[in-house]
């Protein structure tokens, strides 16, 4: 860290603009950039482009499934998802906090199709007892057979928590006793991997099917990749077709993904290490904005009640200094860690963030 460097944004007009919304503002890299005007390119509608191919192949590799497809989002992959599982029927049992229920449209119910079941959860892990009450095999008389249970990982709303595996694996336990499909939103699997030290490939295990997202901490500038079994991905290029994401010279931006798939998961490292030192930062000076440490890049601030210390109110405060922030709900904030973030960017939102929260008590 720069000794000599500011802890203060200027009041006025902030010199430096600090973005912790999310990992997806990250900007393509020179080398993706070069990749990006280099790539071999084909009709993917048509005959097939050849980086896409070999990005596919490089993504179900890395998740250790036979076959993976090219999505244009996470959100794209998640729905193509269910509507394979459900082929537009049944239920989706998905945590209550889920990315998948919460912030993508209500696609798997409004465009698969899928009743969607919120099952009681904390720290992203859904009560398996409520999970095995609520599975519905494919005879039942009363409600929708259940097709689907979607477990997210790193998990977005619980502060990039990565799901202990061995919870991950009783969800498949009981999903598999009710006939019904694991779905892993592992729209930041390679964070979760990073922070459990196992290859992403043994998180995608516990799903039939994954997502991961190429354009979060990856820094792709778009992308993420669907994988599973052969026949699903058979069946997930239809989907694909039918919800318009079927693409022509995709390798354009396939081959930026290949550069985040080869070289971007290991520096993740860095994101994880500033989540825990802004975390630090916080504990020290203000112990009351932050619950446990961070597994991965999310950090959370918790400013106590809302009203003139709620979360927007403080988001609003803090842009107005320079630093982005998203409110996750009404009293918490939700910081993100990624690229564009260095250690004195670090040293900066503490000390901003312990003086916007004060400011609103
Ligand atoms: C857990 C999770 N799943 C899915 C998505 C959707 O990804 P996209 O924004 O690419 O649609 C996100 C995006 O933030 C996410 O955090």
């Amino acid at each position: 860290m720069n000794a000599n460097a500011p802890d203060r944004l200027p009041a006025e007009k902030a010199e430096r603009r600090i973005d912790l919304r999310s990992d997806t503002v990250t900007q393509p890299t020179d080398a993706m950039r070069e990749a990006m005007r280099a790539a071999v390119v084909g009709d993917d509608g048509l005959d097939g482009d050849p980086t896409v191919r070999e990005l596919e192949a490089a993504g179900a590799t890395a998740m250790g499934k036979e076959d993976a497809l090219f999505v244009a989002s996470g959100t794209m992959g998640n729905l193509v998802a269910a509507l394979v599982h459900a082929n537009r029927g049944g239920e989706a049992l998905v945590d209550e906090h889920a990315h998948v229920a919460r912030s993508e449209g209500g696609g798997i119910s409004r465009l698969a199709g899928l009743m969607c079941t919120a099952v009681r959860s904390h720290d992203g892990m859904m009560d398996l007892d409520a999970l095995a009450a609520s599975m519905r095999g494919s005879y039942s008389r009363h409600g929708a057979p259940t097709a689907m249970v979607v477990v997210e990982t790193s998990h977005n709303h619980a502060g990039g928590r990565a799901l202990p595996l061995p919870y991950l694996a009783a969800v498949g336990e009981r999903a598999r006793a009710a006939g019904a499909a694991v779905h892993v939103d592992g729209a930041r699997i390679f964070n979760a991997a990073l922070a459990q030290d196992v290859p992403p490939s043994a998180i995608a295990a516990f799903g039939d099917t994954v997502t991961f997202c190429l354009s979060k901490g990856l820094s792709a500038p778009m992308g993420s990749i669907l994988a599973g079994s052969r026949d699903f991905v058979v069946r997930a290029r239809s989907y694909r077709r039918m919800v318009g994401g079927g693409l022509r010279q995709a390798g354009c931006v396939a081959a930026a993904g290949l550069v985040a798939l080869r070289d971007m998961a290991g520096r993740l490292a860095d994101d994880h290490r500033r989540a825990r030192a802004l975390w630090t930062h916080l504990r020290d000076q203000e112990p009351a904005l932050i619950g446990n440490a961070p597994d991965t890049n999310i950090v959370l601030v918790h400013l106590g009640a809302s009203g003139p210390g709620g979360a927007t109110a403080c988001a609003a405060r803090l842009a107005s200094r320079g630093l982005l922030v998203r409110p996750r709900d009404a009293d918490t904030l939700r910081l993100v860690i990624h690229r564009h973030i260095d250690d004195d960017a670090i040293r900066i939102a503490a000390a901003e963030i312990v003086r916007a929260a004060g400011m609103g008590r």
